[in-house]
């Protein structure tokens, strides 16, 4: 079957692995990536699929309501698989408007032009909207967020994620939009940008540089590895029923000290460094304001429903992901160029 699907955000981490799941699991489909390439997007992360010939790259900006008519007037999608956002907690905590901006009108324009162009006539179509489990606020030591937890966001950035959720389920309920929303936990893997812990503490073990852990080092999370989310998101795309919710995780908790710890072995002894080398790089500094303790999620009802199930074990996948950075020097060096050095310098002056 044919179909031309949006892909939004497609340039930055987890879009980028979507995008290429799709571009070569489906050839019958058009995959137009629309992404603005703020500092996280990058379309050297697509460099292996951009010439296929079902891919398409759209530069523009999600809350540009006249360019995002424009392009659902082009391709008349039949879905939306919606990513694009700002991302970064530490980011939303200094600069809330730009969040605001992006994950809340950049959402809304979204729905209200696919809504417009679909003319309320929504057979064979679907908006499915990416999330995050930290629109549930943050658990104790005991617990896993479940679908009907209820939402409790404590950061701007999970705030304006839930506020786009919200907006998400308000179309679905008021004009019948066909809508799926899943909430997922950490993400890690290859093309993650080194501001969140894993590539950052990966690209300071390799240059020796300080492994700044906020607090104590006891806040958990739990980490999925980023193929397998795509996994996860191409069978929702293609099974959930309208109106549902998928939480997923790797149901792989780690406090941010023992995980720091356990990659700074691993990469030990990739490097050829003495056992415990670069732990002692460890180095605690100010928590950040506000920091969730806990995420766990429950992602039975997507291994019982929809029948997934992550690929890759943690060891497996945080290999795979050391093993990329290793090998991919040159993008990381593009990466931390230029505007990089300055965010790190300001957050961890
Ligand atoms: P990212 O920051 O790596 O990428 C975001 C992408 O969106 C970038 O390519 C950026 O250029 C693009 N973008 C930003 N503003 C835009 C705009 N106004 N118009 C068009 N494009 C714009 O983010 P990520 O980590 O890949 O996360 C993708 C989605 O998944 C987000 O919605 C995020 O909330 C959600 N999510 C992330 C995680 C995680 O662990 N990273 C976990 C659960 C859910
Ligand atoms: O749970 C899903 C969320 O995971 C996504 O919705 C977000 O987009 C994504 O960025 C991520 O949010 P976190 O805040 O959990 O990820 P981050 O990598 O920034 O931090 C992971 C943990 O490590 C968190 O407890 C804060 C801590 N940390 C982070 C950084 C950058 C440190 O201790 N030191 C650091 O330098």
């Amino acid at each position: 079957m044919t179909k031309k699907i949006l892909i939004t955000g497609g340039a930055g981490f987890i879009g980028s692995h979507v995008v290429r799941r799709f571009v070569t699991e489906y050839p019958n489909y058009t995959i137009v990536n629309l992404d603005l390439l703020t500092y996280a997007g990058n379309l050297e992360n697509l460099k292996d699929i951009e010439q296929q010939p079902n891919y398409v790259f759209e530069h523009g900006d999600i809350a540009d309501i006249d360019f995002v008519t424009s392009l659902f007037e082009k391709y008349n999608f039949d879905g939306v698989i919606h990513l694009a956002a700002e991302s970064h907690v530490d980011r939303s905590i200094t600069d809330p408007f730009s969040f605001v901006r992006t994950n809340v009108f950049g959402t809304v324009t979204l729905l209200n032009v696919a809504k417009n162009t679909w003319k309320n006539d929504f057979s064979g179509k679907r908006f499915y909207h990416i999330s995050t489990d930290e629109v549930y606020g943050s658990l104790g030591n005991e617990g896993y967020f479940v679908e009907t937890t209820p939402y409790d966001p404590q950061s701007p950035y999970s705030a304006a994620k839930a506020s786009s959720d919200h907006f998400v389920r308000a179309y679905h309920n008021t004009y019948g939009m066909p809508v799926v929303v899943s909430n997922c936990s950490n993400n890690y893997g290859p093309n993650h940008f080194p501001e969140k812990l894993i590539p950052l503490c990966i690209n300071n073990i390799k240059n020796k540089k300080p492994l700044p852990i906020y607090g104590k080092g006891d806040n958990i999370r739990d980490w999925l590895y980023v193929i397998d989310h795509a996994r996860a998101i191409d069978v929702i795309f293609h099974n959930a029923e309208n109106g549902e919710t998928y939480n997923i995780g790797g149901n792989n908790e780690w406090t941010n000290l023992d995980l720091v710890k356990y990659l700074c072995a691993v990469m030990d002894k990739k490097l050829g460094r003495a056992e415990g080398e670069s732990a002692q790089l460890i180095t605690f500094v100010t928590d950040r304001a506000g920091h969730d303790k806990r995420y766990a999620i429950d992602s039975s009802k997507l291994m019982q429903k929809l029948g997934w199930k992550p690929s890759v074990t943690f060891e497996q996948g945080l290999e795979l992901t050391v093993d990329w950075y290793l090998a991919n020097e040159e993008w990381l060096q593009n990466v931390v160029s230029g505007d990089y050095e300055k965010y790190y310098m300001t957050m961890y002056k």
